[in-house]
């Protein structure tokens, strides 16, 4: 933004120079030159996805924990297969999708290639590597240098998150056709569709 405000007065003290029918000619082009400034300011940064192989560079093997073995054995690095069931074909007859694997309406939560849109937006990642590593800590291509990865706070700065219950939920949600409202006990004894505590301890072995 100070850049913002010196350049402006740059051109503020060159229009002074010319004469108030150029301050005009002036506005209009603040109009134009600035805006985009403006909006690539507000806008969010945006990395790619760079796909599992590329985190089993370092997380797999023991040093670090092996998250990528203990991923294999998660029910996430299978969602892709799970489209090719005939209970996921049953579910997708109503939505008059014949071939769920093939469908956008069911990779964007399916699969980190589609991450969570309607398009495969990953150009270099498989849809059958199915919900990977980055669906959950952010795209990839800036945090995973080590000297990047090492320091938590640059590594947050470049993409990485660390997961909460909300990144779970935005695909354990009612929006999942087989979704089931009390498919989860709660300690209070009642039953909802996504229980955290549960969920993630269900999956918490996250390292070895
Ligand atoms: C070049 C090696 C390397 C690659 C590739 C790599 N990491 Fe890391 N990662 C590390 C190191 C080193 C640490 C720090 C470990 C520590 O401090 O205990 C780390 C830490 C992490 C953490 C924990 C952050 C924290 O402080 O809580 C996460 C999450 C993570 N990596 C995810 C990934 C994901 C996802 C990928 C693939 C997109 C990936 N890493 C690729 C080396 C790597
Ligand atoms: C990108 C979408 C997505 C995100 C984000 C996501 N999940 Fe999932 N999750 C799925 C899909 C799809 C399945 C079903 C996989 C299958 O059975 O093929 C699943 C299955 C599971 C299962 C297995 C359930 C069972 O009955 O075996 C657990 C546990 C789970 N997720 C926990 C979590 C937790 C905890 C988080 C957040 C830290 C999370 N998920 C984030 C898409 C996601
Ligand atoms: C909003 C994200 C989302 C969308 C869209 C989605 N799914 Fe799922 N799907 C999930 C999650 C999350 C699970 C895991 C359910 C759980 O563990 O609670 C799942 C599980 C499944 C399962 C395994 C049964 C079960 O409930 O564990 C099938 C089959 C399935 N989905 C089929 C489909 C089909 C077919 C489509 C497209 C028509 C689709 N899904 C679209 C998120 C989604
Ligand atoms: C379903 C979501 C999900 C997926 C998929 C996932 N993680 Fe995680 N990961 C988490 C959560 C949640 C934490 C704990 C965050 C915290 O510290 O609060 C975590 C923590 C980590 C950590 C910190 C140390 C540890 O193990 O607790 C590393 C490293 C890591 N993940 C790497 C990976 C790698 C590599 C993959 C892919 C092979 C992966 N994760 C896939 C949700 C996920």
């Amino acid at each position: 933004m100070t850049e913002e405000r010196n350049i402006k007065s740059e051109i503020n003290k060159d229009l002074k120079g010319w004469g108030s029918g150029l301050i005009i000619l002036g506005i209009i082009h603040f109009a134009v030159i600035f805006q985009p400034i403006e909006v690539l300011a507000r806008a969010p940064m945006r990395f790619n996805y760079v796909g599992v192989e590329m985190c089993k560079l370092c997380h797999k093997g023991k040093e670090l924990g092996n998250q990528c073995d203990v991923w294999t054995n998660t029910p996430h690095s299978k969602a892709f297969y799970t489209l090719g069931t005939p209970e996921a074909k049953e579910v997708s007859l109503t939505a008059d999708i014949k071939y769920p694997q093939q469908s956008n309406k069911c990779l964007r939560c399916h699969s980190t290639a589609y991450a969570f849109t309607e398009e495969k937006v990953a150009e270099d990642l498989q849809v059958e590597d199915g919900v990977q590593c980055e669906s959950c800590h952010g795209p990839g291509e800036e945090y995973m240098y080590v000297e990047v990865m090492e320091n938590k706070e640059d590594a947050k700065a470049m993409g990485l998150v660390i997961p909460t219950e909300e990144t779970c939920r935005k695909c354990h949600n009612p929006e999942c056709p087989t979704w089931d409202p009390e498919r989860d006990p709660t300690p209070e004894g009642k039953r909802v569709g996504f229980y955290f505590p549960l969920r993630w301890k269900m999956i918490e072995n996250h390292k070895q």
